[in-house]
């Protein structure tokens, strides 16, 4: 196998993806719902803002800050994401060593295949659990009752689902969160798995030993899922609030109005989020919307976002806009379809590069600086209104 190294961007990284996985795994986590306007949204719209740099200025920046008061080296952290135990044998546990590594936070999802006991007693934390309605409130208070004895701190809860974005290749692949690795399931992939043998190899060994390790475990964390199931309300993120001892997060909000629900409700903190353009399609980019989110719970609420985030200059810029921090979701799966843990530390240590450069750069000596102040809106040319202090 290539060197890790060697991987030099996100981009790279997809594409080596694409040739380890099976098409119809590669097409569950490129995908997005419908016509992809959304998916394609996100990017583009980092694209169109502009940073505005100053010379005469030398700096080291810092990188660190905090997220709900937990200490992280740098402002992004890994978003849940369902069967990463499928792209490689080292699965939640291998994201969440990386997440140490870089000196971060990975948040579990529900549907990674991998219970929040085993993701705590092999990382250090500070560990977040993620979770949907699905199942109804016994099954979720389970659920994070799970997570809470296990020593997670930080529950996300994703409001934008069920039901899942309408993922037409998914639906034509029949790809959906299975509870556990099975030679079976490898089977299913089993004409695309000839043309991808280092990934059937290693997924085939995964499915033998974990046969006895997993099974039962992980019954609770996907019973219900067959189940269809009403969406959370603000009622229930109240209920949610007094179950949860740690702090709590809602992920998929997009509008200002429901950034303030999700605080009069408890949440600790707001994910800007449209799923990675999974979920409805013809929501707008997450980059789009997060100014409005900023505005209306003010210093309140932390505030986060994720959607497209490729290159490091795109956390610079959501933090100008007000974000505390960003979520990587696709560029982290790449890297553990590569390579496994070790795929995941080499992306975030590009972002990390990538963020120092784009800080000295910027002359920029701390991410608690960014402000609208460092940026430009289209046409680059033109002061936005989002700079009206500049000098
Ligand atoms: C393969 C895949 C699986 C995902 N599974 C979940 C999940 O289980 N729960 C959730 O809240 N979000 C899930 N998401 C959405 C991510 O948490 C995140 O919002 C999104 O990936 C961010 O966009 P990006 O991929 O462009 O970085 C998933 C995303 C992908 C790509």
């Amino acid at each position: 196998m290539a060197s890790t190294n060697q991987i030099l961007t996100i981009t790279e990284a997809r594409l080596r993806t694409s040739r380890i996985l099976p098409r119809a795994l590669y097409e569950y986590i490129e995908g997005g719902s419908e016509d992809e306007t959304t998916l394609a949204g996100n990017e583009s719209a980092f694209r169109s803002l502009t940073l505005r740099p100053r010379m005469g200025v030398d700096v080291e920046p810092n990188l660190a800050t905090t997220v709900l008061g937990s200490p992280v080296a740098m402002p992004l952290l890994l978003a849940p994401a369902g069967m990463v135990q499928l792209v490689h044998p080292d699965g939640a546990v291998g994201v969440a060593r990386a997440a140490d590594a870089a000196g971060t936070i990975a948040v579990l999802s529900r549907t990674a295949m991998c219970p929040p006991e085993e993701v705590a007693r092999r990382s250090h934390g500070p560990h977040w659990f993620q979770i949907t309605s699905t199942g109804g409130r016994d099954v979720v208070k389970r659920l994070i009752a799970r997570a809470a004895d296990a020593g997670f701190t930080g529950l996300v809860v994703t409001l934008d689902g069920p039901p899942a974005g309408n993922r037409e290749a998914d639906l034509r692949n029949r790809v959906a969160p299975p509870a556990r690795i099975t030679t079976g399931l490898v089977a299913r992939f089993a004409a695309q798995a000839l043309t991808r043998p280092r990934w059937t190899v290693r997924t085939l060994a995964a499915a033998r030993s974990q046969r006895a390790a997993m099974s039962g475990t992980m019954q609770t964390l996907s019973s219900g899922a067959m189940r269809t199931s009403a969406r959370f309300t603000w009622a229930d993120i109240e209920w949610l609030k007094s179950e949860w001892p740690g702090q709590l997060l809602v992920k998929g909000v997009l509008t200002g109005a429901d950034a303030i629900a999700a605080r009069n409700a408890g949440a600790d903190a707001i994910i800007v989020s449209n799923h990675g353009g999974r979920a409805l399609d013809g929501v707008p980019a997450t980059i789009a919307v997060l100014p409005e989110i900023v505005a209306a719970v003010g210093k309140s609420s932390e505030v986060l976002v994720d959607g497209g985030i490729r290159r490091a200059s795109s956390v610079a810029k959501a933090l100008c806009l007000g974000a505390r921090a960003v979520l990587i979701g696709r560029p982290f799966l790449y890297g553990l379809a590569c390579a496994g843990q070790a795929g995941v530390e080499r992306i975030l240590e590009i972002f990390r590069a990538e963020l120092v450069r784009t800080m000295k750069l910027l002359g920029c000596p701390d991410v608690a600086a960014l402000d609208g102040r460092w940026l430009w809106l289209q046409p680059a040319t033109t002061c936005s209104p989002l700079c009206p202090n500049q000098t």
